[in-house]
């Protein structure tokens, strides 16, 4: 990867004993960057249940790795089976989490007890690099529809783009999906500007996706999750870009809560409305998101409170609401394939729909 900014930008590695598990701790970003050691199968679920690590790639990486952890403790039948119980009760919309398990899984059962752990890392590796290598493919792709923008325009002024929560480098192993077009049109050179939401509750945007461009030497500006539609009206937004955490074999994209909504002012105003995903977050197994993706239900406290920087530079949260105020907190929500200009896939662009997804996956449709 190339970009601005001195921070190593892959979020998952093998420490130098070979065997413990890196990742980089995102609750703490933009304030700190520290990286968090996982050493346990365990260490690896609850990094993922509290968003040490999180975004559909990155959770199935780690998963992956989870796996392997656990393995080099205990490779028997009956380890197999508690890590793929455990890793799977950590969060439930990302597909990627499922996706990943299944590949450990075909890997490591065939062989005897004392070949797991070490097919095990070298699998988790695969997927890590596999993830990287779709990431950039999806830059690739992502970066000839800028272009065509770019064109359109004249190349006069900027090309701006608005994405909704982070689905960046953080989010992946490298690169992003949503942001791998925008660093690869920055890095030829076309002017693109970012409108990040903030993302509520958990402000994804505001605290990873702004730190990430800055990072990156890449123009963005913040806005509140309800600016997008007056922005749109405005003229200001040349196209959306978003991920996905599940997205149906029909093209219905499950994505950060608030995505469906950008959808519909994007639809409103006649703004192309993209989702990049690699393949491994479209679900062959469905085709109606609403009824079928699971949306993850968290605590009401990521509602009722923030957290942010101190003056004296310490982590804080803070009360936002009425003591006795019930709040909920739908995590995720579903954007439906009629309001998707296209998917951005590691293999080229598709349509919003099963034919076209299909064509492109022949060989993973089910
Ligand atoms: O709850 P999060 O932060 O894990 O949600 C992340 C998202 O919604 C991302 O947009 C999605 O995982 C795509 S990541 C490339």
């Amino acid at each position: 990867m190339t970009g601005a900014g001195d921070t190593p930008k892959r979020t998952i590695w093998v420490d130098d004993d070979g065997r413990t598990v890196v990742v980089i701790d995102q609750t703490l970003l933009p304030h700190v960057f520290a990286t968090e050691k996982l050493a346990t199968l365990e260490d690896a679920a609850v990094a993922i249940e509290t968003m040490v690590v999180r975004g559909a790639p990155l959770i199935g990486a780690t998963a992956a790795y989870g796996m392997a952890l656990g393995l080099a403790v205990d490779p028997s039948d009956e380890a197999v089976e508690g890590a793929v119980v455990r890793l799977l009760a950590t969060r439930p919309t990302a597909v990627n989490l499922q996706w990943a398990i299944r590949e450990m899984e075909d890997v490591v059962r065939p062989l005897p007890a004392h070949d797991r752990a070490q097919a095990a890392y070298a699998k988790a590796a695969e997927i890590a690099d596999t993830d990287a290598a779709m990431c950039s493919a999806i830059g690739d792709h992502g970066l000839e529809l800028i272009e065509s923008l770019w064109e359109a325009k004249g190349q006069q002024g900027r090309i701006d783009v608005l994405t909704h929560c982070n689905a960046g480098w953080l989010a992946t192993v490298e690169w992003g999906t949503a942001t791998a077009p925008i660093y690869k049109a920055a890095d030829a050179g076309i002017p693109v500007h970012v409108w990040v939401d903030e993302t509520r509750p958990r402000n994804q945007g505001a605290s990873l996706t702004a730190w990430e461009l800055g990072q990156w030497g890449v123009p963005h500006t913040l806005i509140v999750d309800n600016a997008g539609g007056h922005l749109m009206q405005h003229g200001l937004v040349d196209l959306c870009i978003v991920g996905s955490d599940r997205t149906t074999a029909s093209g219905d994209v499950g994505n950060k809560i608030g995505t469906y909504l950008k959808a519909l002012a994007a639809k409103d105003n006649g703004i192309p409305f993209y989702a990049a995903l690699p393949s491994s977050t479209i679900d062959w197994t469905i085709e109606d998101g609403i009824a079928e993706i699971p949306i993850e239900r968290r605590e009401p406290e990521e509602v009722t409170h923030i957290t942010g920087q101190a003056p004296d530079g310490s982590l804080v949260q803070v009360r936002l609401s009425p003591s006795d105020t019930p709040a909920a907190n739908d995590a995720f929500d579903v954007t439906p394939s009629r309001l998707v200009t296209g998917i951005i896939t590691e293999r080229g662009v598709a349509q919003a729909d099963k034919e076209s997804l299909a064509s492109l996956f022949p060989d993973r449709t089910i």
